[in-house]
């Protein structure tokens, strides 16, 4: 893929304000995809000359980084987008551009464009490589709507920003081909394509030789990654060799996919972690199919089983959606089965949100939000009983974690995740944030552990 259009104009954009100082603001929703297109716009941004803003209110460009899998994000969207009329009021030149999902939908994003004319940008999910092009006719005094429908494309060479510490992300491939009929994301985010299995190796080194440690590795469905002969066990073995890298995760994978390989190579592989996120969407049967998910709850708990029979206290988490259109009082007491019966240590769990233009959306027997909302507050009850189930057999356990933050409630203490997710909570100073330790696990914390440090 040609570059050079992109790095001739981040030159002009260079030599156009060096010296005046000027600072960019990007507010990112959604899932880590977006998070890491964030870090590459800020890339971008800094080559062209801007630095970091510490708020909106100090920005001369502010960017929305936009979802749209669920309704919410949109509403959140519209709203924050609206705020900033009066920063534009008070500061002209100020820019303010919208991309990311929710724009890559045609009509969203020319209602955006329409009801908010202080807008200077809207552009979709697959002008990163254009964005300095469209920046420079943003600051040309253009408005610029760019949505292209193109597919298939891999990019490689765009300048990123990491967001600093010790954990960051690397992407292995983009799009997905699943058509579940509730997703919104392969219409957004393009058919599956992966990178070249030497160009995210190499994009690893360079990032564990910056000083980062925990690498995750990004698709929409990782299971099918492939390129060059390479499938996504045997990524997951180049990138394990990687000199320096101390723990290795990645997400998303799809139950239909995981492979016995995988499993085996999470068991094997010394530094990828015990974890698996493993969506499973509903415990009903029926549901999996209107959601065209192409496995049953036999085939899941399979899964399960075999995780762990092969690795040791490997911990699952999940995401459930309920209120799937035509879900049952049974289909969703199926559902709150699974979940005691799979012993979780996390779920992400969702109201469905109907997404235009998806198989779901246009499905009769729509269930109302009100009821939506009752079965989302049971299984979250069900989740909060299950969670902690299990946590005592890591009374006594000796694990690594990676310190992220300190937490506040009662006496500070320190808390970071052992390979397998777990949080365990210990006394220790702040400076220890960032780094790895390791610990004894004494007792059990909230859904968590507590424990101390050993040297
Ligand atoms: N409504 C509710 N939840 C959804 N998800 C994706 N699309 C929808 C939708 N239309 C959830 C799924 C997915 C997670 C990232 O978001 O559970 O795994
Ligand atoms: Fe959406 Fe399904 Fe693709 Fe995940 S696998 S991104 S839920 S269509």
């Amino acid at each position: 893929m040609e570059l050079n259009g992109c790095y001739d104009a981040i030159k002009r954009i260079h030599e156009r304000i060096d010296a005046m100082n000027l600072k960019y603001y990007i507010e990112t929703y959604g899932c880590q995809m977006n998070e890491h297109d964030s870090e590459k716009l800020a890339g971008i941004l800094e080559e062209c000359g801007y630095t970091a803003a510490q708020s909106k209110e100090d920005a001369d460009l502010i960017l929305f980084n936009t979802c749209c899998v669920r309704e919410h994000a949109e509403l959140r969207t519209f709203g924050n987008v609206g705020f900033t009329k009066e920063l534009k009021q008070n500061n002209p030149r100020l820019i303010i551009g919208v991309c990311g999902c929710m724009m890559q939908q045609k009509e969203a994003a020319q209602k955006l464009y329409r009801r908010f004319p202080f807008v200077d940008m809207v552009f979709g999910t697959h002008e990163l490589k254009n964005f300095p092009i469209l920046l420079e006719r943003a600051l040309n005094e253009q408005r610029v709507f760019e949505i292209t429908d193109i597919d298939g494309e891999v990019i490689e060479g765009l300048p990123v920003k990491r967001v600093p510490g010790f954990s960051t992300f690397v992407n292995i491939m983009y799009g997905c081909n699943n058509f579940c009929t509730y997703c919104i994301v392969p219409y957004v985010r393009g058919r599956e394509r992966s990178r070249r299995p030497e160009d995210i190796v190499n994009e690893v080194r360079k990032v564990v030789s910056e000083g980062f440690g925990e690498i995750t590795l990004l698709g929409q469905n990782v299971n099918s990654y492939c390129s060059d002969g390479v499938n996504f066990p045997k990524l997951l073995k180049m990138v394990n060799e990687v000199e320096g890298l101390k723990r290795l995760r990645f997400m998303t994978s799809h139950p239909k996919d995981l492979s016995d390989e995988l499993i085996d190579a999470m068991a094997e592989l010394d530094k990828v972690c015990k974890h698996i996120h493993l969506p499973v969407q509903s415990g009903s049967d029926r549901i999996l199919q209107l959601m065209n998910r192409k496995y049953t709850i036999e085939h899941y708990m399979g899964l399960v089983d075999k995780l762990r029979a092969k690795i040791e206290n490997v911990e699952i988490t999940t995401d459930i959606i309920v209120g799937f259109p035509g879900e049952t009082e049974e289909d969703f007491e199926e559902t709150c089965e699974l979940v005691r019966k799979v012993g979780y240590s996390n779920a992400y769990t969702f109201a469905y949100s109907p997404r235009q233009g998806t198989k779901a959306a246009a499905m009769q027997d729509q269930i109302p939000l009100e009821e939506k909302k009752r079965r989302l507050n049971l299984l979250n009850s069900v989740l909060a009983e299950t969670l902690p189930a299990g946590n005592e057999k890591y009374i006594g356990h000796i694990g690594d974690i990676l310190v992220e933050g300190v937490d506040h409630r009662g006496k500070p203490l320190l808390f970071g995740k052992l390979s397998n997710f777990k949080m365990v909570y210990v006394e220790g100073p702040e400076d220890l944030i960032g780094s790895i330790v390791k610990v004894k696990v004494d007792g059990l914390r909230f859904n968590s552990l507590f424990g101390h440090i050993i040297h």
